[in-house]
């Protein structure tokens, strides 16, 4: 019953997106700095978060001044906003929650007629085990994101020099609370996620639009539980379908280059056909913005990695093919999606080299 209905409010989108020439593919390949997500790196981005970071603990206080120091870090102006927030959880009242929410938006954009494309995870690490650092869950996906920024910021720069008034802009969103405090349950689950849907459904744009910060994002990006070898993920929702293909048929393509770890001759870890039946199945952070209306696509794979909510799920067990793979898919993912093909700082007389 519910799920119908939520089906029923989605609006069809049209979304522009550009794939990249494959001399731009090649730049990026050669961009890459693999090192800033090697677990054991403590001047990378993915080490400083494999840490104790329970809602409210000294551990998470240090991985959002991590986040904060890496926005501040870039040459662009990112604006980083903390959302704070207390609630009661089975185990513990009052709770401190901290979303931490960073944003770029082109410079002559008014923001309410930006969409904008969210990559979203959540940094909070579960409380049980006892010693649990969430490798896979989800501190290697906030990495990533921050990886994929690193990337392709100079080159937003110089898209957005051409084009002040570009309509898409690029949000992170790092979310607490996803964990438990004792067993999942609709209210022992997701903190941040709920409090920042309802939040963002009652901000609205100071302009003529009328918008919510919800009716404003594009696509709705929310990766979680990966960096093991090779994931299975589905595509679970028809009306973002169009994204999961492009990342079928990038992957295609980056493998045919023989740029990716993972060989051509493999099954591609974006498994087609869809799963619609499982759509708003799977306990996580989208759903509360999937039942308020946003386009979701849900990077998750199916079946769970095996070290899953053990004590395992720490950075030894990170796959580096795994993590090769996902630098490369998600940073081109983020830059078709951004279209900057033509704005990458290279010359295109000759297109394909
Ligand atoms: C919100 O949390 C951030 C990060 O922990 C902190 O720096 C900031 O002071 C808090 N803001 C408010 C209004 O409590
Ligand atoms: C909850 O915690 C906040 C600060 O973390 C405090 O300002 C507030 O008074 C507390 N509320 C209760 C009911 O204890
Ligand atoms: C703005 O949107 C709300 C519903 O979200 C609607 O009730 C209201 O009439 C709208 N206002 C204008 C000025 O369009």
């Amino acid at each position: 019953m519910m799920i119908s209905l939520i089906l029923l409010s989605f609006l069809v989108l049209v979304c522009a997106y550009a794939p990249l020439k494959s001399s731009e593919v090649k730049l990026i390949v050669s961009n890459q700095q693999l090192d800033l997500l090697d677990p054991q790196n403590t001047k990378g981005y993915l080490e400083p978060i494999l840490k104790i970071r329970t809602p409210g603990s000294e551990g998470a206080a240090e991985v959002r001044s991590h986040f904060k120091q890496f926005f501040e870090s870039l040459d662009s102006q990112w604006n980083v906003e903390f959302d704070n927030f207390t609630d009661d959880t089975p185990t513990l009242k009052n709770v401190s929650f901290t979303n931490v929410i960073a944003t770029r938006y082109p410079p002559g954009s008014t923001e309410g007629s930006v969409e904008r494309l969210i990559l979203a995870a959540h940094y909070d690490s579960k409380i049980e085990p006892q010693g649990f650092l969430g490798a896979i869950d989800s501190a290697f996906s906030c990495a990533l994101m921050m990886y994929v920024v690193k990337q392709l910021d100079d080159m937003l720069t110089i898209k957005w020099k051409d084009n002040p008034d570009s309509q898409k802009g690029l949000q992170i969103v790092l979310l607490d609370g996803e964990e438990a405090f004792k067993e999942w349950s609709e209210t022992d689950s997701i903190y941040g996620a709920r409090h920042l849907a309802s939040k963002w459904e009652s901000e609205k744009y100071h302009d003529s639009s009328n918008k919510s910060k919800l009716d404003s994002i594009g696509l709705f990006v929310l990766m979680d539980l990966l960096g093991a070898s090779n994931p299975s993920i589905s595509s679970f929702y028809q009306h973002t379908d169009w994204a999961h293909i492009n990342l079928r048929s990038l992957e295609k393509s980056l493998r045919k280059q023989k740029v990716t770890k993972t060989k051509r001759s493999q099954r591609s870890w974006f498994a087609r056909p869809g799963r619609y039946f499982l759509a708003g199945q799977l306990g996580d952070d989208h759903l509360p913005f999937l039942e308020k209306g946003v386009p979701i696509l849900h990077l998750i794979p199916l079946p769970f990695p095996e070290v899953w909510h053990t004590i395992t799920d720490d950075g030894d067990h990170l796959d580096r093919d795994a993590i090769h793979d996902w630098a490369l898919i998600m940073t081109v993912f983020t830059a078709e999606y951004m279209e900057l093909t033509g704005y990458m700082g290279i010359d295109f007389d000759n297109t394909d080299l």
